[in-house]
């Protein structure tokens, strides 16, 4: 017999049924709450809330801890590519080197955009944020394939899947092109993923380009590292538009969009701006930090905090390591890493971060292997949403996969006016 909570309302006793998952976590299942009581629950952000149960991503924030599929991410991060993670995560196995191969050749097959699309981007403004170029082309691509729309029709969201992970890097890459008024480099499908896209952003038709193994390695690991994280605001953007049968680049291209938030995966990008601010001010880290802690400054230290992790992102670290080590190998000297570095140290020993449970988190410390891979800013939401895609794709099949899939309709308190009659314009 499961664990039942009992919920006392006025003069009436409730019993609940307590759900536990497979790392001893409970939940109190509402669904019957308001057929039996007429009452509902309200959880703003769905701080305490659980949208579902999933099997594809478990976190401990308590204790740092990241697994996809049971596979904890530090050995995820050392051993395997990030088409392997994809695999692991759509499918819930890690592949067979044949499986691995299929699924590598059937990306291989999709690396190519349409042609026509090319001409999307003659009509983006030069100075377009390419996650609004993204998400556009990436709902576009619902145009241009029409023959993989059918969200229950599994041969066609197989084809999808395989055209969103293939087609991500060159629509990203044809982003960044067009913003330094460079001709698009085609993919070459002789080189794996990560390769495939350095190549086409930095290469030029008129030299020959140099695969740079310590940069593939790097951006292979942040891609890993991003890959999924369970119910976050994206991810459940995704589950959300997906719940309405809308296809599944609609759903991806909805949680693109709500991945640009700076408080989501925006916050990459929004590190360096207040790195390279705190540099350009003298370097004043304490004043930064005494701001971050002050409400009506407003200000925030970004990359710091989240809502699961109350201790060190998993995440963080791997990825603080990667710094150390390129860096050094690569002998690039990067002034915003030390003043990461330092900024960590001061807030880590100031009580308004210890009390807060405040560590950095994924996105404090990746901007800085974007800048010394010489990735644009303005991309780094973009290389966010390259690594997420697997998770996204992950998420999105357990839902329609799952038996009890229902639109997703969350209730509310009505606190406006009551009833009242209409006014006609001249009497108000
Ligand atoms: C990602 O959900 C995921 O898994 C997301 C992600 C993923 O992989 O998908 O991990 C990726 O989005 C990481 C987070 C990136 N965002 C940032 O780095 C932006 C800065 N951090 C925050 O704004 C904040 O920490 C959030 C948004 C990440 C979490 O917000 P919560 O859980 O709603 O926490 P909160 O805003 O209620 O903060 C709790 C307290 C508040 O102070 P009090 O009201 O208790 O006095 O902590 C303070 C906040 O003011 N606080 C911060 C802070 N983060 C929280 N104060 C200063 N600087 C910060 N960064």
């Amino acid at each position: 017999m499961s664990e039942m909570a009992k919920l006392q309302l006025g003069d009436r006793q409730l019993e609940l049924p307590v759900i536990e998952g497979s790392e001893q976590e409970h939940a109190v299942d509402i669904s019957a709450l308001r057929a039996q009581t007429g009452y509902i629950t309200i959880d703003e952000g769905y701080v305490n809330t659980g949208s579902t149960q999933s099997a594809i991503t478990y976190l401990d924030g308590e204790n740092g801890i990241l697994r996809y599929r049971g596979y904890p991410i530090e050995q995820l991060a050392v051993n395997c590519d990030f088409v392997e993670v994809s695999y692991l995560l759509i499918y819930g196995e890690l592949p067979t080197r044949q499986q691995l191969d299929e699924f590598r050749q059937k990306l291989r097959r999709h690396t190519l955009l349409h042609e026509d699309m090319s001409a999307f981007y003659d009509g983006f403004p030069r100075d377009a944020h390419p996650m609004a170029i993204l998400s556009s082309t990436v709902s576009a691509l619902s145009t241009f394939y029409q023959d993989s729309l059918d969200p229950r029709d599994d041969e066609q969201v197989e084809l999808c899947i395989y055209r969103l992970i293939a087609k991500l890097p060159t629509i990203a890459a044809y982003s960044y092109k067009k913003s330094i008024g460079q001709p698009f480099i085609y993919p070459q499908n002789n080189l794996n993923y990560c390769q495939n896209f350095l190549r086409m952003m930095f290469a030029v038709p008129c030299e020959p380009y140099e695969i740079d193994c310590d940069f593939v390695d790097a951006l292979n690991l942040l891609l890993i590292v991003h890959a999924d994280h369970e119910q976050n605001c994206s991810t459940s953007t995704v589950r959300m538009v997906g719940s309405s049968n809308a296809n599944l680049f609609a759903s991806i291209s909805a949680g693109i969009c709500a991945l640009w938030g700076p408080l989501h995966g925006g916050a990459n990008e929004a590190v360096i701006r207040m790195l390279e601010d705190i540099r350009d001010n003298g370097g004043n880290v304490k004043k930064y930090v005494d701001m971050a802690k002050d409400k009506s400054s407003k200000v925030r230290l970004m990359g710091f905090g989240h809502r699961v992790y109350k201790n060190y992102d998993p995440r963080a670290t791997i990825i603080k390591d990667v710094c150390n080590r390129l860096l050094k190998k690569r002998n690039i000297p990067d002034p915003i890493f030390e003043i990461a570095q330092e900024l960590e140290e001061v807030a880590l020993s100031d009580d308004y971060f210890i009390e807060r449970k405040l560590y950095p988190n994924v996105d404090f410390y990746s901007g800085v292997i974007y800048r010394a891979i010489g990735i644009p800013m303005d991309m780094f939401t973009v290389l966010f949403a390259m690594g997420r895609m697997p998770g996204w794709i992950a998420q999105w099949l357990e839902m329609h996969r799952s038996e009890s899939k229902r639109i997703a309709r969350p209730r509310q308190i009505y606190t406006g006016e009551k009833e009242r009659q209409f006014k006609p314009l001249d009497q108000r």
